[in-house]
């Protein structure tokens, strides 16, 4: 539902009815792919425990100023990515922060559905046993024979789209909070067994140190941009994603309250799913540096060693699914939310508009495994190119952006006062400390991260 106000401003009027509506539909978007599948595979290939630290660190002093602050504008904007920008500051180019952000989300879309797609096809083959092997290679070519097959790649990339889009298409409340809201705590609890199967595993101990005992000496430039690049992408920050959620927000609800629990059970999910992994890894023989299909060779492994591992193989890839699901309805919502204001198309045209565009645009990384293994940009394939460009330079570059106006334009006195609810929360020191992170840390870092990661700068 939609508002124009006299000004011709787009103003959302959709509010979450619950505190706690709002904290699981936010980790709805947070928690996803992004945990079960990014998390592990980029750590196992960037040397494990050190990665992890930096990727903590990006989290604190980046992710989590950068989540409050859009959450803050995207409530007092009230509209989607590109016309809260235009909400807060009228007159200005600051919108392009949002039109960034809905290149973002298809970008992003691109490889995502792709990888969804995986965990699709792996629900179907998690019925038969095949896949219950502890043996490398079994689960490798069991793996490269879906992605090495383009008509495969291609269905399941599409299914995974009609999906979202017939989600979508239910309309927001219904949509986002039914879906998200029960099924979460269901994976945390699932992912506490299958760790506690990994960790007793025989010679579990090197995952572990692998995941705990930092070498500092695998840190590089570039290992520091992928661990902000994930603290961005896994927060669904510096996109405007975070900025439709703020505009579903009640005047009432604490901000950076909400933001602090959603930032701590998203790093919960991601070290659980790093735990259930990488003990296993090294158990059974696998290479932590595997990259895009660590999940899926290594995990079957686990359920293979363990009783009624087939079920329990069932139930992991499909609540992988969901929360996959969950994080996708809220990338479409980015472009969905935009067109629905913008045009006269209505809710459901435009999510049609929006998710045949993302499978054309997919499309390119559904086949980046098969088809089109030999064409690269800047050597990397398309699905590698979506990712490195959105989390690893536009998530970042928009963040950097949020930090600056929310900070240096918008100021403190509008900041206190938006997230204090008018003085109504007694929270003063916190929102000091929040703001002055987000005025001099996280720009600073993001900065020096990026030209360096780049290797625009060399320090
Ligand atoms: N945060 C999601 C994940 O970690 O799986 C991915 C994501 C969702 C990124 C929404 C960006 C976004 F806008």
């Amino acid at each position: 539902m939609k508002e124009v106000s006299k000004k011709g401003n787009h103003r959302n009027s959709e509010r979450f009815s619950t505190g706690i509506g709002v904290l699981m539909a936010t980790l709805g978007s947070a928690v996803g792919l992004g945990n079960i599948w990014k998390f592990p595979y980029l750590t196992g290939s960037n040397g494990g425990a050190a990665f992890l630290i930096v990727y903590i660190i990006c989290t604190i002093l980046v992710g989590f100023p950068i989540l409050v602050a859009e959450h803050m504008l995207g409530r007092k904007g009230r509209g989607d990515a590109v016309s809260t920008f235009e909400n807060v500051a009228p007159k200005s180019a600051w919108w392009v922060i949002g039109a960034s952000g809905i290149l973002a989300a298809f970008l992003i879309m691109a490889f995502y559905t792709e990888v969804a797609g995986w965990v699709f096809a792996y629900v179907f083959k998690s019925f038969g046993s095949g896949l219950l092997s502890t043996d490398p290679e079994v689960t490798s070519s069991i793996f490269a024979s879906l992605v090495s097959n383009p008509v495969q790649s291609l269905i399941w990339q599409w299914i995974v789209l009609a999906v979202v889009g017939a989600i979508i298409m239910l309309g927001v409340a219904k949509g986002i909070e039914g879906t998200t809201k029960r099924l979460l705590p269901i994976l945390a609890l699932l992912l506490i067994i299958i760790g506690i199967r990994s960790i007793t595993l025989p010679g579990a101990g090197q995952g572990l140190s692998f995941l705990f005992k930092p070498d500092f000496s695998k840190i590089t430039a570039p290992v520091i941009l992928t661990a902000m690049g994930l603290a961005f992408f896994k927060l669904s920050i510096g996109m405007g994603c975070m900025l439709t959620y703020g505009s579903y927000y009640s005047e009432d609800q604490n901000i950076p309250k909400n933001a602090a629990r959603v930032v701590a059970a998203d790093l919960t999910v991601s070290i659980l799913a790093g735990i259930a992994i990488f003990p296993a890894v090294f158990s059974f023989g696998f290479e932590p540096a595997a990259g895009t299909q660590l999940l899926f060779i290594t995990i079957p492994s686990v359920f293979a060693s363990m009783p009624l591992g087939g079920v329990f193989m069932v139930a992991f890839f499909l609540l992988t699914a969901f929360a996959a699901i969950g994080a996708m309805i809220s990338l479409v919502e980015v472009v969905v939310a935009f067109l629905v204001n913008r045009t006269k198309l209505g809710r459901k045209k435009s999510t049609l508009i929006t998710v045949v565009s993302m499978a054309v645009v997919g499309s390119l990384a559904a086949l980046s495994n098969s088809t089109m293994a030999n064409v690269t940009v800047f050597g990397k394939t398309f699905f590698d190119l979506y990712d490195y460009v959105s989390s690893n330079i536009l998530l970042p570059v928009g963040g950097l952006m949020i930090a600056i106006f929310a900070t240096w334009v918008w100021g403190w006195p509008r900041f206190k006062e938006a997230l204090s609810n008018n003085g109504a929360l007694a929270n003063e020191g916190v929102l000091k400390a929040v703001y002055n992170i987000l005025k001099f840390v996280s720009p600073v870092l993001v900065a020096i991260i990026l030209l360096t990661g780049l290797n625009i700068v060399h320090i």
